[in-house]
C-alpha cells in the first residue's frame, strides 16, 4: 500500500472518532428538567398534541457510546485497521485460517485415533464407526464397488465372502493399501478358436453349468497344462495371484459360455488402485473393517 493511502486511512479513521466524539459531548445535556417548570423548553414538534422535551441523551445510551469508543481505540491498537499498522497481536487472516485448520484437523484426528488403536474385528461391531466408514467408502470405492459394495462386471463384490484375494483382516488391508494388478494372460494365439472353446467347456462343467460333454477331455487336458498353475488343479483359485475360483460360479466377469470365450481371448487386467497415498491409514483402517463388516453374516 502506498504511504498516500496509508495516511489517507489512517487520517480519516481517527478524524472521524474524533468527530464522533465530539458530537457526543458536544451536545451532551446533564441538567435534569422539571416537567412543570414553564421554561422547560421543548423541541418545538408536535405530533397529535403530543409535545417532545429537549431532555439529555440517556445515561445507559451516552454510557454505551463512550464504552464503544473506547472499545474502538483499543481495538486498533490490537488488530489490523489503521491503514498498514498490523496491530500488537499480529493477527492476519492467513493465520487465523491456519490455526482453525490446525484446530479442525487434531479434533478430526482424534475422532479417528480412538478406531486406529482398535482391532479391525473390533471396529466391525462399532456401529458409528462402520457408519462413518461407510462415508469413505462411499467418496472413494463406491465408484468402482458400487454403493452396496455389491460390485459389477469387473469389480468384485465385496459383501459375498468370495475373495479373490483373501478376506482376512490383513490380506483386506494390503489390498486397499497396495492394490492389485490381475494378469490373466491371453489366449487367443496360443490356443486358437478350438482350444478355448473346449476349456471354456471344462470351465463350464467345474461350475456345474450346462456343457458340451464331448469337448470337456480335450478342455481339461488344456487346463491341467495352461491353467493349473495360477487356477489350481482343482480350479479353485489361489489368493496368491488373484486368481479366481473357477468352481462357485460366482463370476467376477461374465460366466456365460461367451463371457468365458470373451475372457480367455483377450485375457483379464482387474486393476485395484493402491489407497495408501491417497487415503490417510486410519481412514484405510476404517475401511478394512467396513469391507470385513460387509461379508461377516454370510
Ligand atoms: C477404479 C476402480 C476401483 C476403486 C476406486 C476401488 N476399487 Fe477395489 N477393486 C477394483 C477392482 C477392479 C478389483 C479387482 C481386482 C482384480 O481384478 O483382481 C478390486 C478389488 C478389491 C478388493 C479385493 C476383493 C477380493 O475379492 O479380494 C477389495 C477388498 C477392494 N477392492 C476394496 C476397495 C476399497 C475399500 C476401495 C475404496 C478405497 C476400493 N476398493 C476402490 C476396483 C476399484
Ligand atoms: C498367470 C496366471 C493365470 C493363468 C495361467 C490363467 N489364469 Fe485365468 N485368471 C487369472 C487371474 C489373475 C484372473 C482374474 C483376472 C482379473 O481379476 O481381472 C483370471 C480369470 C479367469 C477367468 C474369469 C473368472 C471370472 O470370475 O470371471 C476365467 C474363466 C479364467 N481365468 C480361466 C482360465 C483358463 C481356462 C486358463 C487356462 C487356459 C487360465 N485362466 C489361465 C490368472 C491366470
Amino acid at each position: 500500500m502506498s504511504i498516500f493511502w496509508n495516511v489517507w486511512i489512517i487520517g480519516l479513521t481517527s478524524i472521524n472518532l474524533i468527530l464522533l466524539l465530539w458530537v457526543l459531548l458536544a451536545n451532551r445535556k446533564v441538567a435534569i428538567r422539571d416537567d412543570d417548570d414553564p421554561e422547560n423548553k421543548t423541541t418545538g414538534h408536535i405530533y397529535d398534541g403530543i409535545e417532545e422535551y429537549d431532555n439529555p441523551l440517556p445515561k445507559w445510551w451516552f454510557y454505551l457510546f463512550v464504552g464503544s469508543m473506547i472499545f474502538t481505540l483499543f481495538y486498533l491498537i490490537l488488530y489490523p485497521g489503521l491503514g498498514s499498522f498490523k496491530g500488537l497481536r499480529g493477527w492476519t487472516s492467513v493465520n487465523q485460517l491456519e490455526y482453525q485448520q490446525k484446530q479442525a484437523l487434531e479434533q478430526y484426528q482424534n475422532s479417528y485415533g480412538v478406531y486406529s488403536k482398535m482391532t479391525v474385528v473390533d471396529l466391525a461391531d462399532e456401529p458409528r464407526a462402520m457408519k462413518m466408514a461407510s462415508r469413505i467408502f462411499d467418496n472413494n470405492c463406491a465408484v468402482c464397488h458400487g454403493a452396496d459394495a455389491g460390485g459389477a462386471l469387473g469389480f468384485p463384490n465385496l459383501t459375498d465372502n468370495d475373495w479373490l484375494y483373501g478376506g482376512t483382516p490383513e490380506k483386506i488391508k494390503e489390498t486397499i493399501m497396495e492394490g492389485r494388478a490381475a494378469a490373466m494372460p491371453a489366449w487367443a494365439g496360443l490356443l486358437g478358436e478350438k482350444g478355448i472353446n473346449e476349456v471354456t467347456q471344462y470351465v463350464l462343467s467345474l461350475s456345474g453349468q450346462e456343457h458340451d460333454a464331448t469337448l470337456v477331455d480335450a478342455g481339461q487336458t488344456i487346463f491341467a497344462n495352461s491353467c493349473v498353475a495360477c487356477h489350481g488343479q482343482d480350479g479353485r483359485g489361489s489368493h496368491a495371484n488373484g486368481a479366481p475360483n473357477l468352481t462357485d460360479d460366482i463370476w467376477l466377469y461374465e460366466g456365460t459360455p461367451a463371457g468365458i470365450r470373451q475372457t480367455l481371448r483377450a485375457g483379464r487386467n482387474g486393476n485395484m488402485p493402491a489407497q495408501k497415498d491417497r487415503l490417510r491409514e486410519d481412514k484405510i483402517h476404517l475401511l478394512t473393517a467396513y469391507v470385513y463388516s460387509l461379508s461377516k453374516e454370510n
